[in-house]
């Protein structure tokens, strides 16, 4: 189909990493995307654990054939997010779903698969990437420019008005590993950045789960929506990600939205750095978006949101993705 758009998806899954999946895989089946490959990445859980998250999900929802590559070993510089996403980063519900597929032994290397792909299609392949920046930075080390062959890069990632996530400054995927962040910034002009500002305001709730469940409850992936989003609803309460909202933020699916209902968000051209050493700052996404001639830009940062219409969005097509699923 033509004027479908190609995505990689470089992914730690992470429970809002799963639901960003199950959004793009709804806009495969309605035919607007082609996902090329699946990268998995160390972050919320280690690789192995977000390679076999990814293949169980891909698997489950009949999409085994996507490639997906396994995270490369880059610094981690924080402990990971088990403690939000569950051990295995699906809320202790994988032993409920079918197997991984994939094997693990065999996979390619997400930084090779990202090469390979940009490679034989320049200027084709969008990159989504909601995950710490190894695999990415990785690619760009080996084959430096790749990154430049990307029709686009996405990033979830980075605080600029409001406090980090994991220190007052600093938010996960950045804080992970803040020498990727900063090889990839560096890497072209035109990063598009999620960051905290905006998804802090993304609340997927109880109720909203509930809804797509009665869309059609006969679906696997039905019951799967609502028990992910249980756990996640607890543990966002305890650690204290939703200001006591009922809920929790579906960070990544921000990136899907950038891309397919740009209108609800609003960008701002700026300079975007990252904080590499500070004592109290690493980690630190720092932007100058002062109204002064922007020659030396590198980004656009998404700073404001309309997250009712998003979320409306987001669970009209997990229904859709339910109306197809095996
Ligand atoms: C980001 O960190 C991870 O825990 C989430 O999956 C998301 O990608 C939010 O800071
Ligand atoms: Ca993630």
């Amino acid at each position: 189909m033509q004027n479908q758009t190609k995505i990689i998806l470089d992914t730690d899954p992470g429970g809002d990493d799963i639901f960003a999946l199950l959004w793009l895989l709804s806009l495969v089946k309605q035919g607007c995307v082609q996902l090329v490959a699946v990268t998995t990445a160390e972050g919320n859980v280690n690789k192995s654990v977000t390679f076999a998250s990814a293949s169980q999900v891909l698997n489950f929802t009949g999409f085994e054939c996507i490639e997906l590559g396994k995270g490369v070993v880059g610094n981690t510089d924080i402990e990971d997010a088990a403690y939000i996403h569950g051990a295995d980063g699906m809320g202790n519900i994988s032993q409920t779903l079918p197997d991984v597929k994939h094997d693990y032994a065999c996979a390619r290397d997400s930084d090779d698969i990202i090469i390979d792909k940009l490679n034989a299609n320049p200027g084709e392949i969008t990159l989504l990437a909601i995950a710490p920046l190894t695999n990415l930075a990785v690619a760009e080390s080996k084959s430096p420019g790749i990154l430049k062959k990307a029709k686009e890069v996405i990033v979830m990632g980075g605080a600029f008005t409001v406090p980090g996530n994991v220190t007052s400054k600093a938010e996960f995927n950045i804080a992970f590993n803040v020498e990727a962040a900063e090889v990839v910034f560096k890497s072209r002009n035109d990063i598009v950045v999620l960051p905290l500002d905006i998804t802090n305001q993304l609340i997927f709730t109880p109720e909203m789960a509930r809804k797509v469940y009665s869309h059609n409850p006969e679906k696997p992936v039905a019951k799967f929506v609502v028990q992910l989003c249980d756990f996640l609803t607890d543990t966002s309460l305890t650690y204290r990600q939703t200001e006591g909202k009922k809920g929790f933020l579906v960070h990544d699916a921000a990136t899907v939205a950038y891309l397919f209902y740009p209108e609800t968000l609003f960008l701002q051209r700026a300079r975007v750095e990252v904080e590499t050493h500070g004592k109290l700052t690493k980690g630190q996404t720092i932007f100058d978006n002062r109204h002064i001639a922007k020659t030396d830009a590198n980004a656009w940062v998404a700073l404001k949101v309309d997250a009712a219409n998003l979320l409306a969005s987001f669970v009209e097509d997990l229904k859709v993705l339910l109306t197809y699923n095996s």
